[in-house]
């Protein structure tokens, strides 16, 4: 048993090698992956390194793990990761885009293909599931997210799970998981990337902590601390939040990994010297230190000195060695660089194929007025925006092992899914005009490519495109590292020049439809109100260009829906349906009154809701049925509703189930997405859609403020309860029942 044979394995370790395990360093240029010209070749043999990330290529993988092998004392195994994010050759769409296609099944497929590939290369190990709830649009990691809510965003961490590691860890082409970033890093104050975050812990249990620890329920294999502090102390040192509430709470028995110089950064944070912060990560309960060498550096030393325990560097250690057993590297330590398997099934067609029918299925029709949406294929299309002929902004943000070359773009996806369709291509405008802010974007990646022509001469030349075609289908928004880590922007509109042409191209009379490239949602009210159609894409990932495509013209019907609140404009920010209700809440249906919670300036409706997206057909939602309006403890309430598809093509629908807990210990939130189904219904069909609830779904997080220690319970408590369902947040009918106990 892994127990037995980590204890035996330790028996033989000296202090240096434990430490050794506990170091994680990066191979310097994920492109060319130097890892043994970096120094980190002889460290590997002196049994300094646990793990080792950004290294690419079966070949320098297997070199490298030869040397742990073969010329290391005890010929520990190395763990190889990689930031495997949404896809690794064959690219799905952002996480955030995926989280929208709220299709459990495609999420799930989409980590396996994933896992299969990236395995193949060598890599056991991903920093995947990012499961941060973001609020805050400003924030760029909301693209790597599921969103803003809690539920949705655990479903999703429980699929990606499941997809990375399967139900057989030691298989040669499943990976460990690893659920990041614990915790709270989504809330960081004003979006601005690194920064500071605080809540009360009801926040933290009731509304962020959820994805987490679905994922830890669903056997994820590690975790990584988050950059930001927690209730004054960074996460990364917080034995609260790594051992109090991940493994005795939670009981996670897993390893955890500090991010990126994450220990090291406790210095600047304020909490000590290198060999302080390192002794207190250690203490608080991460096992691995990512890049920084605090751990390799200093332990020994706090260790003399009697700062901390040889048990905790053992306990560390154990955790790591356990992974490793886990995944079958002692076994054989190859068995995940396989240069044979990566050339028969890494960026296969049928990996293309899947990726392309999940990404159609994660775009958000946002508006389509007369219905200038699916094109029809014979007519004249006037392709225009800097995104249109693009490819190297497809795959979008940490797709670290994609080559953007292959992606497809989406001029080449019309082409070859309309090919009577006649095109007209203009570029119409660079992606933005600030040369500076576009060498801020490009930091991370490839310059997205400048065309010097003056914003009025390329405006003109799309204008004259749009005059000779029956539709105009304009390709605008963000770069793909415009989001993403250290990408936070304090305007979320469309970049100025971008703006002008869409103006311009709407002062044609053509009928517009604008193709939304984006990693966040945008602040685009004056677009929502003056474009005929509007497509949002994020991003799609390589096969996006075909994707788009399919559901432009009608191949594919769009059925994705936000999950998270497009705001009217930054200042509405953080907007999110699932908030109190407060003191003073405004009636509904208006959106102004003195002294109520409200906006002089902007209404306190968002610009689209949590849960919203169109279909290119309509679906009618009946009358919901209950089997009690007077349920006890132990019943199941079953609520059916009959949902119709009204329109004249087969299309999916997103059944969203909310219950709202009108009276609690503490306050409660106006809703909470409790259940969803996605439905596929044929034109003229009635499927009915059928949710079982139990108390456990009215579970919350509260306390009782008059007793002496003001513990954190978890509890349902009776009362009366809304149940909501409709297919938006904003777009419900609702029953009330009373529950007892
Ligand atoms: O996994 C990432 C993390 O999300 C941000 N910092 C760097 C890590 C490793 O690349």
């Amino acid at each position: 048993d892994v127990g037995a044979r980590v204890d035996s394995l330790m028996q033989l370790m000296t202090l240096e090698e434990k430490i050794g395990q506990l170091n994680l360093p990066s191979a310097g240029d994920i492109s060319t992956g130097e890892a043994t010209s970096s120094g980190i070749g002889q460290k590997i043999k002196e049994g300094k390194v646990g793990g080792l990330f950004n290294i690419k290529t079966a070949e320098k993988i297997r070199e490298v793990q030869r040397i742990a092998v073969e010329e290391s004392r005890l010929k520990i195994p190395l763990i190889f990761a990689m930031d495997v994010i949404h896809g690794y050759k064959t690219v799905f769409p952002i996480p955030l885009g995926l989280a929208a296609s709220w299709n459990m099944q495609n999420i799930e497929r989409s980590a396996r293909i994933a896992a299969n590939e990236a395995t193949a290369d060598g890599i056991a190990w991903t920093f995947s599931p990012m499961v941060d709830i973001a609020r805050d649009p400003r924030w760029g990691r909301v693209a790597e997210g599921a969103g803003e809510d809690p539920f949705l965003g655990g479903e999703i961490a429980k699929a990606m799970v499941r997809g990375y590691q399967g139900d057989d860890l030691t298989a040669p082409n499943t990976m460990l998981a690893c659920v990041k970033h614990f915790a709270l890093y989504g809330a960081s104050e004003a979006g601005r990337d690194y920064n500071t975050t605080d809540m009360s812990r009801l926040r933290m249990y009731n509304e962020y902590f959820y994805p987490y620890q679905a994922a830890v329920d669903a056997g994820v294999g590690s975790v990584m601390a988050s950059f930001n502090e927690i209730d004054g102390i960074p996460a990364t040192g917080n034995r609260w939040l790594m051992t109090e509430v991940l493994r005795n709470q939670w009981d996670f028995n897993g390893f955890v990994v500090s991010d990126y110089t994450g220990i090291n950064e406790m210095i600047a944070h304020g909490m000590g010297d290198l060999e302080q912060v390192s002794a207190l990560a250690l203490k608080a309960g991460i096992d691995m230190d990512m890049v920084g060498e605090g751990f390799l550096t200093t332990l020994q030393k706090s260790l003399e000195e009697g700062k901390i325990t040889e048990a905790a560097i053992d306990q560390a250690c154990r955790r790591i060695l356990e992974a490793k057993f886990r995944l079958g590297l002692f076994e054989n330590p190859y068995q995940y660089a396989d240069p044979e398997r990566a050339k028969k099934e890494v960026f296969t067609a049928e990996n293309r194929a899947e990726a392309r029918k999940i990404a159609a299925e994660s775009f958000v029709l946002l508006k389509n007025e007369n219905n200038v949406l699916p094109i029809q294929s014979d007519q004249t299309i006037a392709l225009v925006g800097p995104l249109a002929d693009n490819k190297e902004n497809m795959a979008g943000t940490w797709s670290v092992a994609a080559d953007f070359d292959q992606a497809v773009s989406l001029k080449e996806g019309i082409e070859q899914v309309m090919p009577d369709a006649r095109i007209l291509h203009a570029r119409g405008s660079n992606i933005y005009a600030d040369k500076e802010l576009e060498a801020r974007v490009s930091i991370f990646g490839k310059p997205t490519y400048r065309d010097e022509r003056s914003e009025a001469a390329m405006i003109r030349e799309a204008v004259a495109v749009a005059k000779k075609a029956d539709v105009v289908v304009a390709a605008l928004g963000e770069a793909a590292e415009m989001s993403g880590e250290s990408s936070s922007r304090t305007d979320i509109g469309l970049p100025k020049t971008q703006q002008k042409l869409l103006n311009a191209l709407l002062k044609t009379g053509k009928p517009v439809v604008l193709v939304l490239f984006t990693g966040r949602p945008l602040a685009i009210k004056w677009e929502a109100e003056h474009v005929p159609a509007i497509l949002n894409v994020w991003f799609g990932g390589t096969e996006a260009g075909l994707a788009i495509a399919d559901v432009l013209s009608g191949e594919v019907n769009p059925s994705g829906k936000l999950p998270m609140t497009f705001p009217q404009n930054v200042g509405q920010v953080p907007i999110f349906y699932n908030h109190k209700n407060t003191g003073r809440p405004l009636p509904e249906g208006k959106w102004f009154q003195k002294f109520r919670s409200n906006y002089l300036d902007v209404s306190n409706e968002p610009l689209y809701a949590f849960g919203y997206g169109l279909s290119y057909t309509t679906f009618e939602y009946g009358e919901i049925s209950v089997s009690h309006t007077a349920p006890g403890a132990s019943d199941v309430v079953k609520l059916t509703v009959p949902v119709t598809n009204t329109g004249k093509v087969s299309g999916k629908e997103v059944v969203q189930l909310y219950i709202r807990d009108l009276v609690g210990s503490t306050t409660r939130p106006v809703k909470e997405l409790k259940g969803f189904q996605k439905v596929a219904i044929n034109a003229g069909e009635t499927k009915e859609v059928t949710f079982e609830i139990t108390t456990d779904d009215l579970k919350f997080y509260t306390y009782d403020q008059f007793a002496k220690d003001q513990k954190i319970i978890h509890t349902w408590e009776p009362g009366v309860f809304e149940l909501m369902v409709g297919g938006s947040s904003d777009a419900v009918q609702k029953v009330e029942i009373t529950w007892s106990k």
